[in-house]
């Protein structure tokens, strides 16, 4: 036993409990350097930002700030907006993001100038789709932690041809460019900061230095006259805020199980819900110290998994129609509606709707008896 101790001031055993405690939802990062936590205040503004077609909103948006979409209970978390995707899927396979059609969001609203201009009041859906899919606004906190989890840590879970004989036989998303996707419901974008930086002009209609075209309404040209500002609409130093805005901030502080809740984890791992959603990935060498090697309790492989029939709806990437990525379940305790579309009303539901890969572990949720599946419940909803 250390004598010094009792010596030791209280308001220093105080402070050192103060430091430990981990930060609220819509905090940032524990361990950034003032630098780091400044580029976050100062991202935040911008992530809330309104743009009005002064400032750059439209011709075509789905809203006008990322806060109007990501805002419960904090910048950065869930939204009731549900935005529309479409592509077109061939027989031989290839998967068509229409991108010369406008693909693949479409977008719901438009600015009066385009209004008046073409008497549209969303962006058509061209006939060539062979899709729709609703996607619910998720919320992303703890996301700079998923985005540092090193592409070796998501592949040694992917078993595509289900060598365990598990039933579940997780495969990677692939970009375009054949780098590996991870964000998204199909998880088609490799980083985070792709991610932040198509938002602006698809879903702001914000055009930004890496991304500096407007895209075509349905495949047509944007009539003159109606987007007057030249691109990009916003510059360099503001899109590197709002990516560290996002990159920073800190996940949902971890669970406070009581109760028959404390069982959830075990019962968790032992109806097969963890083959997919791994609880915990770890992060690999960043330039962020507050980033690097940490453990995330992400709930997920980052993988696609083949979800049954009745989810299904568009393909993206090499995601077929029913490929969906194992959705993080960190941060579940923000989420009012489930799945991609948001089509379940509570956990239970989400979970009993799982099939494909998932059946034979939705059999063991739904022939658990009640009190297990009230602490299976339980746990997760706290998470
Ligand atoms: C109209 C609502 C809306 C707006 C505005 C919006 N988002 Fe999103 N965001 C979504 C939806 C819907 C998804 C899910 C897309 C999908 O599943 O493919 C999403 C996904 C994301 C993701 C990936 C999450 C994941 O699960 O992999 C990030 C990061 C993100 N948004 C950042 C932003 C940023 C930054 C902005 C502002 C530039 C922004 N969003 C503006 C609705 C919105
Ligand atoms: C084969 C892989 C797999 C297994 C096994 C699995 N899930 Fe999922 N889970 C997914 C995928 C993929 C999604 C996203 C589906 C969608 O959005 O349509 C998902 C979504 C969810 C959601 C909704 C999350 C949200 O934010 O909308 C919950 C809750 C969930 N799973 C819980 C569970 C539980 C509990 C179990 C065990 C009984 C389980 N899952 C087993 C792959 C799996």
């Amino acid at each position: 036993m250390n004598r010094l101790l009792p010596s030791l001031p209280i308001g220093a055993l105080l402070l050192g409990a103060a430091c430990a405690k981990p930060p609220e939802p819509g905090e940032p990062l524990a361990g950034l350097d003032k630098a780091q936590r400044d580029q976050f205040d100062r991202g935040k503004v911008i992530f809330n930002r309104v743009f009005e077609p002064e400032t750059g909103l439209g011709p075509l948006f789905n809203a006008k700030s990322c806060g109007e979409c990501h805002e419960s209970p904090v910048a950065g978390g869930v939204g009731e907006e549900v935005e529309v995707h479409a592509t077109a899927l061939f027989p031989d396979g290839f998967c068509d993001p229409l991108a010369d059609l406008g693909g693949f969001v479409y977008q719901q609203e438009v600015t009066p100038a385009l209004k008046s201009a073409l008497g549209i009041d969303k962006e058509p859906i061209p006939a060539k789709a062979t899709a729709q899919g609703r996607r619910s606004s998720p919320d992303i906190l703890g996301f700079g932690l998923l985005d540092a989890v090193p592409d070796s840590e998501i592949l040694s879970y992917a078993d595509p041809d289900d060598r365990n004989h598990d039933g579940i036989s997780g495969r990677p998303n692939r970009f375009f460019d054949g780098r590996l996707g991870r964000f998204g419901r199909k998880a088609l974008v490799p980083t985070l900061k792709e991610f932040n930086e198509g938002a602006f002009p698809v879903e702001i209609g914000v055009t930004v230095p890496t991304v500096p075209d407007e895209g075509t309404i349905g495949g047509q040209p944007i009539p003159a006259g109606v987007d007057p500002l030249p691109e990009p609409e916003l510059d360099a130093d503001s899109v590197a805020l709002v990516n560290a805005f996002v990159r920073f901030q800190a996940p949902p502080s971890p669970p406070k199980l009581k109760g028959a809740a404390r069982r959830g984890p075990e019962l968790f791992e032992k109806i097969g819900c963890a083959a997919c959603h791994v609880p915990r990935l770890k992060t690999g060498d960043s330039d962020v110290k507050a980033l690097a090697h940490r453990e995330v309790a992400a709930y997920t492989d980052l993988l696609l998994h083949d979800m049954g029939p009745a989810l299904a709806d568009i393909c993206l990437g090499l995601a077929s129609p029913s490929e969906f990525r194992t959705e993080p379940l960190m941060g579940l305790r923000f989420s009012e509606k489930f799945l991609h579309d948001g089509r379940a009303a509570s956990i239970e539901e989400a979970i009993r709707l799982h099939a494909g890969e998932a059946a034979a572990s939705q059999g063991r949720f739904a022939a658990l008896p009640q009190a297990d599946r009230e602490a299976l419940l339980a746990f997760l909803k706290v998470l």
